[in-house]
């Protein structure tokens, strides 16, 4: 096999490797896919303003995250069902995770159990949470997450309804019957049955509660101690909500454009978000992050740390463990040589002056 010299690269690959219905469940964004596109492409319309003949011989990329030291501020996103791209899933993905110094958030519906993750060894983990109609089931899953070492929740909130995923409609798409929702099994919510839709569509409308709100927030913090993130902000407005009520930090998320199509690109949305929330408290942002240049331009909107999704989906489809931790190490030497090549050597000197976004106005040349 040709050296694979950037993540994008484990797509390709993956795609041929894998079962259509599951590559597609993975690729596929929401209806015209225009998010999917733009999250990638409003990265690109983004500049360096590069400072030159500064020392660069020592560079550290280590960072803290609700006061957790990790190696880099690139963390795992939380993905569904990994068994289906590799046989170690989510095992694998902890372990790689683990193994770069940073963070992995293990979703609600993953084909592995809070416990069996945790016994894979030591990492910082977050349990992504998916709040179902029967909030039994939330109390018990988190009070599992918490026993089983878990350091936050992170609450997806862009999801009431599952978006328009026209290829897992036309896949009529299913969980492989050898596979469950592992959190779920015991409950006999494990499996993902075949309809005329997309299976997965079928049990988001029949289990997880749409009619979620802030309301929901305050209760889940007297119903677990860990910090919550709320994950799928993308407003000022909302980021100003998030703060009065007492998250621990917010993600800027379109949900890899799965959800609403035409919800702007992450990365054009992070700059509101962050001049609301006024330092308060953590944001951090994931969709679309493919290369070391992306982690740098949102850390210097003023990002705290970016997830990534699918470039683990796909590495672990082609190489398992080690195609995730070549994707984590990859990204982790592309974000550190943007950083010497702009005269960063540490995240603090990371700044907006970095860079040059579209919507800026004409510059007025900071004097040193
Ligand atoms: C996701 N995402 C997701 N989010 C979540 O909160 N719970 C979940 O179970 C999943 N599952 C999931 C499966 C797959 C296949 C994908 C691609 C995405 C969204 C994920 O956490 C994240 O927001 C995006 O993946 C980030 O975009 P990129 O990095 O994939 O472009
Ligand atoms: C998805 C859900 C599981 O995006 O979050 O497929």
């Amino acid at each position: 096999m040709e050296t694979i010299t950037n993540v994008k690269e484990y797509e390709v690959i993956a795609k041929e490797k894998l079962p259509k219905m599951v590559y597609d469940y993975y690729a596929s964004g929401a209806e015209d896919q225009w998010t999917l596109k733009e999250n990638r492409d409003a990265f690109s319309r983004i500049l360096f303003r590069p400072r030159i003949l500064i020392d660069v011989s020592k560079i550290d990329t280590s960072t803290t995250v609700l006061g957790f030291k990790i190696s880099m501020p690139i963390m795992v996103a939380p993905t569904a069902m990994l068994k289906m791209a590799h046989p170690q899933g989510e095992f694998a993905t902890a372990r790689a995770s683990s193994a770069a110094g940073t963070i992995m958030t293990l979703s609600s519906w993953a084909t592995s159990s809070v416990e069996e993750v945790a016994s894979t060894g030591p990492g910082i983990r977050f349990f992504q949470l998916y709040v179902y109609k029967d909030r039994n089931i939330v109390v018990q899953l988190l009070k599992r997450a918490e026993r089983a070492g878990f350091k936050a929740v992170v609450l997806t909130v862009d999801t009431p309804i599952l978006g328009r995923r026209e290829a897992d409609i036309k896949n009529r798409f299913i969980l492989p019957p050898h596979l469950t929702l592992k959190n779920f099994e015991d409950l006999d919510l494990g499996k993902i049955d075949r309809t005329d839709e997309s299976g997965l569509a079928s049990y988001v409308a029949g289990q997880v509660d749409r009619s979620l709100s802030w309301k929901d927030v305050k209760w889940l913090q007297t119903v677990t101690s860990l910090p919550i993130i709320v994950k799928g902000v993308l407003t000022a407005e909302d980021a100003r909500i998030a703060v009065q009520n007492g998250v621990a930090g917010i993600i800027v998320s379109n949900h890899g454009a799965r959800q609403l199509d035409y919800s702007p690109a992450t990365i054009m949305a992070l700059e509101e978000v962050i001049k609301a929330v006024q330092g308060r408290v953590p944001v951090f942002l994931d969709g679309g992050v493919r290369r070391g240049t992306d982690v740098f331009k949102a850390l210097a909107l003023g990002a705290s740390g970016i997830f990534i999704g699918r470039p683990v989906v796909f590495s672990l489809a082609v190489d398992g463990e080690d195609g995730v931790r070549k994707v984590l190490q990859m990204l982790h030497d592309e974000f550190e040589l943007t950083m010497a090549l702009s005269g960063c050597r540490s995240i603090q000197e990371i700044t907006r002056n970095h860079i040059v976004a579209p919507w800026d106005a004409p510059r007025v040349v900071p004097r040193l």
